[in-house]
This record gives structure tokens, C-alpha cells and sequence, in this order.
């Protein structure tokens, strides 16, 4: 075996690459658990592009046959139910996986200097994730698919000038039909592929700059650091086996809770549901979509500026933290402000999830107040954030010297 490695390592230094960039890799000490969630999102990716595969060999992706044909996967095709019901739960399990890794990176300050890079790497991954699931979720041809398509592409049509024929563009013809379908098809079979070689990026980014960690300290290599394996292999896999876990406990037991009723009816052009949802995870930038529309004639156009910049604001948040300590856990008002921003997102996904007409107290507060007070709140963090750290305002906590 040693003679064959040593032929190819000759001409392709492999066994170099793995000892420097995986078993001997320099990783901080202190990683805690919430640094699993990285490769927890890979092995979630992974699922998704290997379950896909199989699932596209049986999809039809054609208006008449595609709702019938995602039935024949579920009823007729061998073990068909466990490769739909993993990937449609796959995509709840990469949004929970992603979240709390941005949350990390958010938490700990991985987003500062040095690691401005990595970071919009990982804002880029993000938004290809996003249309990647919009795509995924109107190949079935339900009634939410083809609605949610409808709903999400018609927010094009605010771009001022082109909108217009913009939409008329992505629909392929005069609405959300056949053409669409094939196109999303296609688009949602190529995006996640894509987003291989960007996460090949991420991780080229991480390796250069190497793991912030729970201190927030430029760590020393070797006082600081273990090599990668065991340590942090073996920490990896556990934190796998205990988030398969919950991941087979829905796929088995509960494979419907995080999908729409409706969407078992399929897609009827006339009939609109008396309530179109996305699916969760886009629930809170719904809300703040639908939170603006005090501007009259231009409502949709603003709504639709402010749920992207709600996600593109995460670009300047390096340039918007001007503390000199990195980690919040010796920012006292940085970490209040945090948890203000986590609850205040929950509770966005909740109004998302409402009727746009509903109330509280028996109609003595709209939500729409709610949503309103909320996405202020979400766009308030970031500004907050700049002010107390720009000013001075925060106090840090002494920070240790080394690990
Ligand atoms: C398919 C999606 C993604 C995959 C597979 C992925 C993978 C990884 C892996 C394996 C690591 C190293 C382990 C860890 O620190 O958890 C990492 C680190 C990191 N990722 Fe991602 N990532 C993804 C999406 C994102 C997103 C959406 C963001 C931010 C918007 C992001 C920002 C970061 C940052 C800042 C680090 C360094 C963290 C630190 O050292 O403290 N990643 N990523």
C-alpha cells in the first residue's frame, strides 16, 4: 500500500494534502459545539445532492404529469417514500443546520477581520440555498407550489422599468405554467452543484485563516491548537449521529409535519388557497415583505428592497462592528442585543406564518403593528450594533490572553 501512495504522492502530493488540510489541520482547543454546524450543513447538502439524484429518475418535471409522477415516487418506486421524504425533510434539516451556523458566526464574531471573505462566501451559499428550496418546492405542482410561484415571481414585477417583462421572462409565457416548471427543473438540479464549488470555496477561505473559536483570540499554533483527527473528527461525527437522530425521527415518524396540506392538491390555476405560506424558513423574510407597505404606489418595490436588503445587510455587518474584541461572550450589550435579534426573528416567522389580516387581543393590536415593530427591531440590531461599538458605548469584558 506504503509503495503505491509513494508512486502517487510523487506526481500528486495527496497524503500531503490530507495531513495538512485534514488530520494534522491546526483547530482551536476550545471549539464548543455550536462549531459542528458546518460540517453538519455539508453532510445535509450531501444528502440532499445524493437523494435528489435518485428522485429525479422518477420525476416528470411537465405541468400534466409532475404531481402524479411525485405520487408514483411515494407509492410505486422502491423505497421512493424515503428518498422524497428525506430530501423534502432535508431541506428543513440544511435551513436549521445554516441558521445556527450563521448565528454562530454572528455570536463569536467569525464575520471580523480576517474572515470578511469567508463570511460572504457564505452570504452567497446562503442566497443559492434560498432559491434552490423556492425551486425544489414547486416541482411536486401542488396548489403551494404553484401559488408560492406564483406569489415569489410576481414580486419581480415591482423592479421598476424591466419588471414587467422580467417576470413574463422567468414565467417562459403569460403565467406561472409549463415552461416554469421545466425551467425550475433544470435550475434546481444545476444550483445545488453550484453550490458545491462555492462551499469548496468556503472551506479554501476557512483553511487560509484557519477556525475563529469561542474566545475570540488569534489563537497559537500548537499551545492553542489540536490536530484536527481524532479530536475533532470524533466530535464531528457524534454531533452527526445525534442530529440524524431527530432528522430520521421526522422522516420516519412525523415526514409531514413540515409540509404544506394543500400541496397534496394538485396545482389548479383558478382556484387560489384562501392562505398562501411559504415554508418556514423563509416565513420571517416574508414578514418583513409584507411589514412594508406604507408607501403607497411604490409598496411592493419597498417590500421587496427591504427583504433582500434584510439578508444583503449581512455584507457590511464586518464593516458595521467596530469592537476591538471579537466574541460577544465579553460584549455584555452586544449579547443582549443578540438574543433581542434571535427572539425578534422567531417571532417574524410567526407573523409570516399569520394571515396578513389577522389580530391580537381580540383585534386590539394588528399584526401587521407586530410585523412592523419586529422588522424594525431586525434592521435596528444592525444599526444598534455599529452605534455602541462606533462609540464606544460597550464596555468589553477583559479578554484572556491565550487559550
Ligand atoms: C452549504 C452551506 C454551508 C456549508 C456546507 C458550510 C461549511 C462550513 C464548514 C465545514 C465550516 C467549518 C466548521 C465550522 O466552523 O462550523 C464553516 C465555517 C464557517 N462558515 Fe460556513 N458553511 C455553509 C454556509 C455558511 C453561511 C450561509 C455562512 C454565513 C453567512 C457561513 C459562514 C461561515 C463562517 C464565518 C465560518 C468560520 C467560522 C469560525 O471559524 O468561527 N457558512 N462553514
Amino acid at each position: 500500500m506504503s509503495k503505491i501512495m509513494e508512486w502517487i504522492d510523487a506526481r500528486l502530493p495527496v497524503t500531503e494534502l490530507i495531513k495538512s488540510q485534514a488530520t494534522e489541520y491546526p483547530t482551536p482547543k476550545n471549539l464548543n459545539y455550536w462549531w459542528n454546524f458546518g460540517s453538519l450543513a455539508l453532510m445535509v447538502l450531501i444528502i440532499m445532492i445524493a437523494t435528489g439524484l435518485f428522485l429525479a429518475m422518477h420525476y416528470k418535471p411537465d405541468a400534466l404529469l409532475a404531481f402524479n409522477s411525485v405520487e408514483h415516487i411515494m407509492r410505486d418506486v422502491n423505497y421512493g417514500w424515503l428518498l422524497r421524504y428525506m430530501h423534502a425533510n432535508g431541506a428543513t434539516f440544511f435551513f436549521i443546520a445554516v441558521y445556527i451556523h450563521i448565528l454562530r458566526g454572528m455570536y463569536y464574531g467569525s464575520y471580523r477581520a480576517p474572515r470578511e471573505i469567508l463570511w460572504w462566501i457564505g452570504i452567497v451559499i446562503f442566497f443559492m440555498l434560498m432559491g434552490t428550496a423556492f425551486m425544489g418546492y414547486v416541482l411536486p405542482w401542488g396548489q403551494m407550489s404553484y401559488w408560492g410561484a406564483a406569489v415569489i415571481t410576481n414580486l419581480m414585477s415591482a423592479i421598476p422599468v424591466v419588471g414587467e417583462d422580467l417576470v413574463v421572462w422567468i414565467w417562459g409565457g403569460f403565467s406561472v405554467a409549463d415552461p416554469t416548471l421545466n425551467r425550475f427543473f433544470v435550475l434546481h438540479f444545476l444550483l445545488p452543484l453550484l453550490v458545491v464549488g462555492v462551499v469548496v470555496v468556503h472551506l479554501w477561505a476557512l483553511h487560509a485563516v484557519h477556525s475563529n473559536n469561542p474566545v475570540g483570540i488569534d489563537v497559537h499554533e500548537g499551545k492553542d491548537t489540536l490536530p484536527f483527527h481524532p479530536y475533532f473528527t470524533i466530535k464531528d461525527l457524534y454531533g452527526m449521529g445525534v442530529f440524524l437522530i431527530i432528522y430520521c425521527y421526522f422522516v420516519f415518524f412525523a415526514p409531514n409535519a413540515f409540509l404544506e396540506a394543500d400541496n397534496y392538491i394538485p396545482a389548479d390555476p383558478m382556484k387560489t388557497p384562501a392562505h398562501i405560506v411559504p415554508e418556514w424558513y423563509f416565513l420571517p423574510f416574508y414578514a418583513i415583505l409584507r411589514s412594508i407597505d406604507f408607501l403607497g404606489a411604490f409598496s411592493k418595490l419597498a417590500g421587496v428592497i427591504a427583504m433582500v436588503a434584510s439578508i444583503a445587510i449581512l455584507f457590511i455587518l464586518p464593516f458595521l462592528d467596530r469592537s476591538p474584541v471579537r466574541s460577544f461572550r465579553y460584549r455584555p450589550l452586544s449579547k443582549q442585543l443578540f438574543w433581542l435579534f434571535v427572539v425578534n426573528a422567531i417571532i417574524l416567522g410567526w407573523v409570516g406564518y399569520n394571515p396578513p389580516d389577522a389580530s391580537l387581543f381580540h383585534g386590539a393590536i394588528p399584526l401587521i403593528l407586530i410585523g412592523r415593530t419586529c422588522t424594525a427591531i431586525y434592521f435596528g440590531y444592525f444599526v444598534l450594533l455599529w452605534l455602541i461599538t462606533a462609540l464606544n458605548i460597550e464596555k468589553p469584558r477583559p479578554v484572556p490572553k491565550s487559550l
